[in-house]
């Protein structure tokens, strides 16, 4: 394993009685190996799907990675159409792999194509999106496991009818790929009666465990990115998650000493990359965190609304923005940190003679300013009795990456064995689906629509 994971400052010896006593380890054994056994169990069964996809065949990949170049060498745009997990996934692992300017390189530099990755319904971001990008040299990539969810089939028909006028309708079908469930849902039917380009979601693969499946593989490979590579380190990540030691395994770790902050009134992760190019990392812990453990009733039928507020921060920049929260607020937060070894650049402190009052920092390296600004933020937490912890990536690179989208889906399934829920089901968010379905006049969904009505808002207390 590359990743090394550093959890002095969760427990108590570091932050007194704010922390996690080691005898909880013995104590809680039991709990620890029902949660464990549970997860290993169900390994590429159900909704654990996603713990197998590090175990693609060479074959698979290598149709996908030639499809996949030669879209590279046609486009000069790829955008992704998707929400959710549809897109977090694609959205965090590009931004960490590739330039971080990537869309302003010319291409001969880039060598790949400009990537847009598309998770709203604004109108004005559609129509900016039309401003920037040539239908002709676009290639777009439609993500939906259900092929139901609205934003994506409204920016679908969008774009198709676009397409369709601008190159004729052969010519536009070839630059759309569907991703989606195969055999099921609304989008697979017109994809398969179009005749479009179909990769396919695994029937166990939900959508905030599906980076690793062609929902992100398929933009990692246009990019030129290695995406074989990507599936080692997330295997590499899945033998250590298989470790029954919870002492040499941080997934299931880091499950429980969150599990346990939850229990002291911990409500909320913050997740802190101290990397530019991890920055998104922190909106996809956000949603697989949220989404899966965020549940009202437990697996015996019990209300027990759980959950804890996932939460994202960037240093150094929020350190001058929210660590004072964290330092100085309630006792609920625990903080995830995200570490670089080795940044991909090094840029020296210009060492100018003349001004002097900056002498402290001349000679030095950003890269040394950033790791020191994130021991100091570490510090400064551990003396305020704040529990954290810290990831340390050697490198960003496929296999750094690869471990870590892992160790979150492990990290997370763990947790919800631990808190006795349904981690894979979202009915929070089929409720919304199925709600504008019933506003915007779907058949079938009529008695959604009279309940809708039925939800009474009182002029006055509208103002
Ligand atoms: O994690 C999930 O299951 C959700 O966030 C989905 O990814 C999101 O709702 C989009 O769904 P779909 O991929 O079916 O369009």
């Amino acid at each position: 394993m590359k990743l090394k994971f550093d959890y002095n400052n969760m427990m108590v010896d570091a932050i007194g009685d704010k922390g996690i006593c080691p005898c909880v380890f013995d104590k809680k054994a039991q709990s620890i190996s029902d949660a464990y056994n549970k997860v290993m169990t169900g390994r590429g069964k159900g909704w654990q799907e996603w713990a197998d996809l590090p175990y693609v065949s060479d074959e698979y990949l290598d149709e996908m990675i030639s499809y996949c170049s030669a879209v590279r060498e046609k486009a000069d745009s790829f955008v992704v159409f998707g929400i959710g997990g549809s897109a977090l996934g694609p959205l965090a692992v590009a931004s960490a792999l590739i330039h971080l300017h990537h869309n302003e390189l010319p291409k001969e530099v880039r060598k790949a194509p400009k990537l847009y990755v598309e998770d709203n319904v604004d109108p004005e971001r559609m129509k900016a999106l039309l401003d920037v990008i040539d239908l002709k040299t676009a290639y777009f990539n439609v993500v939906t496991k259900s092929g139901e969810t609205s934003e994506t089939l409204s920016q679908f028909l969008i774009l198709y009818a676009l397409l369709k006028k601008e190159l004729g309708e052969e010519e536009a079908k070839k630059h759309i790929i569907v991703t989606t469930t195969i055999g099921k849902g609304t989008l697979y039917n017109v994809a398969e009666k179009e005749g479009f380009k179909i990769y396919g979601v695994g029937a166990g693969v939900g959508g905030r465990f599906s980076v690793l499946c062609p929902v992100g593989l398929i933009t990692f490979a246009v990019l030129g990115l290695d995406i074989k590579k990507m599936l080692r380190g997330a295997a590499v990540m899945a033998d250590v998650s298989a470790n029954a030691d919870i002492r040499k395994n941080p997934a299931l770790l880091t499950a429980f000493l969150q599990y346990e902050s939850m229990q002291k009134g911990y409500n909320v992760s913050v997740l802190m990359p101290y990397a530019d190019s991890l920055k998104y990392m922190a909106d996809f812990y956000c949603q697989i965190w949220g989404e899966s453990l965020g549940k009202a009733v437990d697996l015996d039928g019990k209300t027990v609304y759980v959950g804890q507020t996932p939460a994202k921060a960037l240093g150094v920049t929020d350190q001058h923005s929210q660590v004072q929260l964290y330092t100085e607020g309630p006792f609920d937060k625990v903080v995830t940190f995200l570490a670089v070894e080795n940044y991909r650049d090094t840029v020296v402190i210009t060492d100018d003679r003349d001004v002097n009052a900056c002498d402290f920092l001349k000679g030095h390296t950003l890269n040394e300013l950033i790791n020191a600004e994130r021991k100091a933020t570490e510090f400064a937490l551990r003396k305020a009795q704040r529990a954290n912890f810290t990831i340390t990536l050697p490198v960003v690179d496929e296999e750094t990456v690869g471990e870590l989208l892992m160790y979150f889906m492990y990290e997370t399934a763990f947790a919800g064995a631990l808190m006795n829920i349904d981690t894979f089901n979202q009915p929070g968010v089929e409720e919304g689906k199925k709600a504008t379905f019933a506003m915007l006049g779907r058949a079938g969904y009529e008695q959604k629509m009279e309940e809708i009505n039925g939800a009474e808002k009182k002029s006055e207390y509208i103002i």
